[in-house]
């Protein structure tokens, strides 16, 4: 028998601190090479893109594969979302698929967690009541949620080019988190915070990197091509810089592959992977010199 969790489902039973306690065990796997992450495959049938992502960790013993699929004309031909994602979990030891869950939730859970992860081990012990979220869609929520199970924020400043995406965040947010969120008129008003995540659609950078605080922590996790960026090469070049994957992050990440291809930084300028701060292979330290 095969269990199916809806959307509802995995809303239902997903913890922003179980989601987190989870990514920093994968984490740590990765970085002690004991989990298998082949590279996304991607299948391209006419109308669309399917991309699949299968990874098994050992130590977990879970093993599964993402498959999402991004069909633009869904909406208007199908009256199906965009972008589709489901989760196929295996049993390790029979190979049997044990249940297919609902991947979109899961996900945007799963990134926040990611930088709840890193804010734990990478930002500042002393500081880190401030939080500055760029972005009032689904994953700035999921960015806040997360750093405050990793830090005790006293206060938040959200900022959208939609004000009213931005007013909504704030009412949502603060009645669920019971966080102080204010709505920042511009961008540069949350430079004063402590930590910032950036979580936009913003192809290009969203603040100037020179007028952010020394030892801030950034979450960044919006953007994801190599042409396209929300930090800009000051702030990149200011940053002891830590990715989820070494891999990815120079596959696709604009932030660190942009700088590199101006020549302001080189690929050393990588320090580490979350993994290898969480397993103390490397030493996490001041984020910006
Ligand atoms: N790193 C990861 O693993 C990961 C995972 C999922 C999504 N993402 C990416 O995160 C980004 C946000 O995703 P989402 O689902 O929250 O999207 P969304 O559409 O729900 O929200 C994006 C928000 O960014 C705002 N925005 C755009 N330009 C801005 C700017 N210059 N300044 C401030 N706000 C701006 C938009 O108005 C919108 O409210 C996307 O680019 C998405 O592809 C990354």
């Amino acid at each position: 028998m095969v269990l199916i969790l809806t959307r509802s489902d995995v809303m239902s039973v997903l913890d922003m601190k179980d989601c987190m306690d989870a990514v920093e065990k994968a984490f740590t796997e990765l970085a002690e090479g004991s989990a298998v992450l082949p590279l996304r495959n991607a299948i391209r049938p006419p109308d669309g893109l399917a991309l699949y992502m299968p990874a098994y960790l050992r130590k977990m013993e879970a093993l599964a594969c993402k498959v999402v699929t991004v069909y633009k004309d869904n909406p208007t031909k199908h009256n199906l979302p965009t972008t589709i994602g489901k989760v196929l979990l295996q049993d390790p030891l029979t190979g049997e698929v044990i249940c297919i869950m609902d991947g979109g939730y899961l996900t945007a859970v799963r990134t926040g967690a990611a930088s709840g992860v890193g804010t734990k081990y990478l930002a500042r012990q002393d500081r880190g009541q401030t939080v500055g979220i760029f972005g009032a869609g689904v994953q700035a929520r999921m960015q806040l949620w997360a750093v405050t199970e990793a830090r005790n924020i006293g206060k938040a400043l959200v900022y959208d080019i939609s004000e009213e995406a931005a007013r909504l965040f704030a009412r949502e947010m603060s009645e669920k988190l019971q966080v102080e969120i204010g709505v920042a008129k511009d961008p540069t008003e949350l430079l004063a915070m402590d930590i910032l995540c950036t979580a936009t659609s913003a192809s290009n950078p969203l603040f100037n990197g020179a007028d952010v605080r020394e030892g801030a922590h950034i979450n960044g996790i919006g953007s994801h091509s190599p042409g396209q960026r929300e930090l800009d090469t000051a702030i990149v070049k200011r940053s002891l810089f830590v990715g989820d994957s070494r891999e990815a992050c120079f596959g696709e990440a604009g932030d660190l592959l942009i700088p590199i291809q101006e020549g302001a930084i080189t690929e050393a300028h990588f320090y580490a992977e979350l993994g290898e701060i969480i397993t103390g292979k490397k030493r996490g330290a001041r984020m910006t010199r």
